[in-house]
């Protein structure tokens, strides 16, 4: 994280900011950090002041995360339907499959949350989203992993990720199945398609923005429970608290603490006036601590309502993805609390991931029985 931010509590420092200096203007690494909640949603939602089409390497340029309207729009609809949350729904029983299997598989009373559980989960769930024969997993895993904390994506792992992406493209051109890839390639809006470009740009991403965002909303939702015993307690009586809880995790410990964009005009920000071309950080993490819009926001309330948080962002790009993540996020909490009366963290001291803008934990070592 810029700034020499402490990866693990960044908190105290937004709040700083938020109150001295809510759009500041780093001289070193010459960007605009946005730290409010009005001004962060804003950003978010401005498309035509704060653009996303920056430059980007590789098979993500182009890709919807990287366009504004209306190209962005016409790409985002082509891919969407298999991500509303009708569709995401019917993979209920398939995902509680893949978390019960981890699970059983746990030999003695100790489970490493992030390697066991959280890393596993979404990117067997992508998989099978996609189509991807069984054997196929390890080589997929490694290809995933090696998506992690890389800012070039053009290294070889991509290309033989995208090798073995084009051959189940072909294979499913000829013979197309029930999941995500055949969809996509007959998936047409106004007579138009996906190009095959487009198509395996479009799968990358998936990887990208779904696999590390949600291990890191399930890590930091069972650390978040057991430093509060009482909202865990409360979530084991009453399981209708699980939608908000989930929200309250997703608003209380961001697995996406900034996204950027580009000033595409001279525009002003609270005051500041920023220059066409500048890059802007806009501080998800930040925004939604940001006591204005949220009584006691340093507090974790498993019932908060309403919670307006911008962890899947705002806007345009808000994630396409939150609905699987809400869902992955659910059911792996839910199982662990159905199959476990008593958890505890084994290991106090915790370890920060150090992939820019992510925040979670390497490791989340818990006693379980
Ligand atoms: C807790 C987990 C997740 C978090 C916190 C998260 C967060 C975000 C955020 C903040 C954005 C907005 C980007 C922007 O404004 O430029 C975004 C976009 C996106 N996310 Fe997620 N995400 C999560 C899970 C997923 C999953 C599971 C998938 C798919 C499998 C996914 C796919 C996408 C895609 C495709 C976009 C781009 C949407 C667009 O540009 O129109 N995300 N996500």
């Amino acid at each position: 994280m810029p700034f020499n931010l402490d990866p693990l509590n960044p908190f105290p420092f937004y709040s700083i900011m938020r109150k001295r200096s809510p759009v500041y203007f780093d001289e070193k690494s010459e960007i605009w950090n946005v730290f409010s909640y009005t001004d962060v949603r804003k950003v978010l939602w401005d498309y035509k002041n704060f653009s996303s089409e920056f430059e980007m390497d590789g098979i993500l340029k182009g890709t919807i995360i990287n366009l504004d309207p209306p190209a962005h729009d016409k790409l985002r609809a082509l891919v969407s339907d298999p991500f509303s949350p009708n569709n995401v729904g019917q993979l209920s029983n398939r995902i509680k499959d893949i978390v019960n299997e981890i699970l059983n598989n746990v030999k003695g009373n100790e489970i490493d949350i992030i390697s066991e559980l959280a890393i596993p989960v979404p990117v067997r769930v992508i998989a099978n989203l996609l189509g991807l024969r069984e054997e196929d997993l390890w080589k997929f895993k490694d290809w995933t992993d090696s998506l992690v904390g890389v800012n070039d994506y053009s290294t070889d792992k991509i290309t033989e990720l995208i090798e073995y992406l084009s051959e189940i493209i072909a294979e499913r051109k000829t013979e197309p199945k029930k999941d995500l890839i055949s969809l996509l390639l007959c998936s047409t809006v106004d007579g138009e398609k996906l190009t095959e470009k487009q198509l395996l740009g479009f799968i990358v991403l998936l990887l990208i923005a779904g696999n590390e965002t949600t291990t890191n909303l399930i890590g930091n939702g069972v650390l978040t429970l057991l430093e509060n015993k009482n909202s865990l307690y409360e979530l084991k009586k009453d399981k209708q608290k699980m939608t908000t809880a989930i929200e309250e995790i997703l608003r209380y410990r961001s697995p996406v603490q900034g996204m950027f964009r580009v000033a595409k005009n001279d525009v002003e920000l609270s005051g500041k006036k920023i220059k066409k071309g500048s890059a802007v950080l806009a501080w998800i993490g930040s925004a939604n601590r940001d006591e204005n819009q949220f009584p006691n926001a340093d507090k974790f309330i498993i019932d908060r309502s309403p919670n307006p948080h911008l962890a899947f962002g705002s806007g345009v790009h808000t994630c396409l993805g939150a609905p699987l993540a809400r869902l992955e996020g659910k059911i792996v909490l839910s199982t662990l609390l159905e199959r476990f009366s008593n958890m505890e963290l084994v290991d106090q001291r915790l370890e920060p991931i150090t992939n820019g803008l992510f925040y979670g934990v390497k490791s989340l070592k818990i006693y379980i029985s």
